[in-house]
């Protein structure tokens, strides 16, 4: 007996035109969307081009402390950082996500829980008083810092159109995030003689479109650093994207730790495993 050779017949009689009819119809429609969607694909990447000369430079290659596998923040660069946020960028982004009670976490900028209150009473919020009328009291550890528009029409209204994003988690949402930031904070320049601008816009090769809404918020000596360093734009910008990223990835130290604590145990098994293996195996040899 040979093979069972496999035929349509073995499905049973088709109904002619039937089943088959529709099931082909269903393919020719979906082919026809799959060349719908193939053509609009290769229209879009007709336009990439024309967007080229507008696209974001690459961001600047900068050495940070919290890279690589034993990374960690720099304390006294995160300080710096969060005295950089709350004099320039708080009046017009918020920061969500970082109460005054993160301050004196481990793994963060290392404010004393002290200090930490203390920062937070120097903003006030509205409270109670006790006959129920609303009245300002001072912030505390559970609060953040004020929000600097109370909606989205009154933040786009004093920027022009353009949206202050908040920044909890701006270097974790861009690519190559600190760097990105970095670059964008100290990348703000004179447009070119052959690009006009927008209203209102600035220019900055680092954002995409190279217009930004945003106008350089840093200058030398923005702020006065109560350490001594000295104020450049460079040294603010590293400062807050340092703190900008201690508030993206607060357990960044401590994941750090056990991911080495881990290699380490992975290395001391490996080779107690062998050790055991070539004991065990020496005799069958
Ligand atoms: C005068 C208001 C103002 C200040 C001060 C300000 N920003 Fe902005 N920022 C904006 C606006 C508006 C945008 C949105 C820009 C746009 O979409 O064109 C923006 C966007 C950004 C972005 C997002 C860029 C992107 O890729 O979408 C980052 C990051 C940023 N700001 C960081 C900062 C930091 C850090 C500071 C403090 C050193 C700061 N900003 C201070 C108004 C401000």
């Amino acid at each position: 007996m040979g093979k069972r050779v496999r035929n349509d017949n073995d499905r049973g009689p088709a109904p002619r035109g039937g089943l088959n009819m529709l099931q082909s119809r269903h393919h020719t429609r979906v082919r026809g969307r799959l060349a719908a969607l193939a053509s609009g694909l290769l229209s879009l990447a007709a336009v990439q081009p024309a967007l080229a000369s507008g696209d974001a430079m690459p961001p600047k290659e900068i050495e940070w402390s919290f890279e690589g596998p034993l990374g960690t923040f720099e304390r006294p660069a995160l300080q710096r950082g969060f005295q950089v946020f709350k004099e320039v960028c708080a009046s017009c982004h918020s920061l969500k996500y970082v109460t005054f009670g993160n301050l004196d976490d481990e793994g963060g900028p290392g404010f004393t829980t002290a200090e930490a209150k203390a920062l937070a009473g120097e903003y006030q919020k509205d409270g109670l008083d006790d006959s129920g009328e609303i009245k300002e009291i001072p912030r505390t550890m559970a609060d953040t810092l004020p929000d600097p528009y109370a909606n989205e029409k009154a933040a786009r209204a004093a920027n022009g159109g353009a949206l202050p994003p908040d920044l909890s988690v701006i270097t974790k949402a861009r690519e190559e995030g600190p760097n990105y930031v970095y670059s964008l904070l100290t990348g703000y320049s004179d447009p070119p003689a052959d690009v006009e601008m927008r209203a209102g816009m600035n220019y900055n090769p680092y954002f995409t479109g190279h217009q930004i809404g945003m106008p350089a918020p840093l200058t030398p000596d923005r702020v006065t650093y109560a350490d001594g360093t000295p104020a450049t734009v460079e040294q603010e910008a590293h400062d807050v994207v340092t703190f900008l990223h201690w508030a993206a990835e607060p357990k960044l130290e401590a994941r750090k730790r056990t991911g080495l604590t881990v290699m380490i145990y992975l290395v001391l098994l490996s080779v107690l495993l062998y050790w055991a293996k070539s004991r065990i195996w020496r005799d069958a040899h």
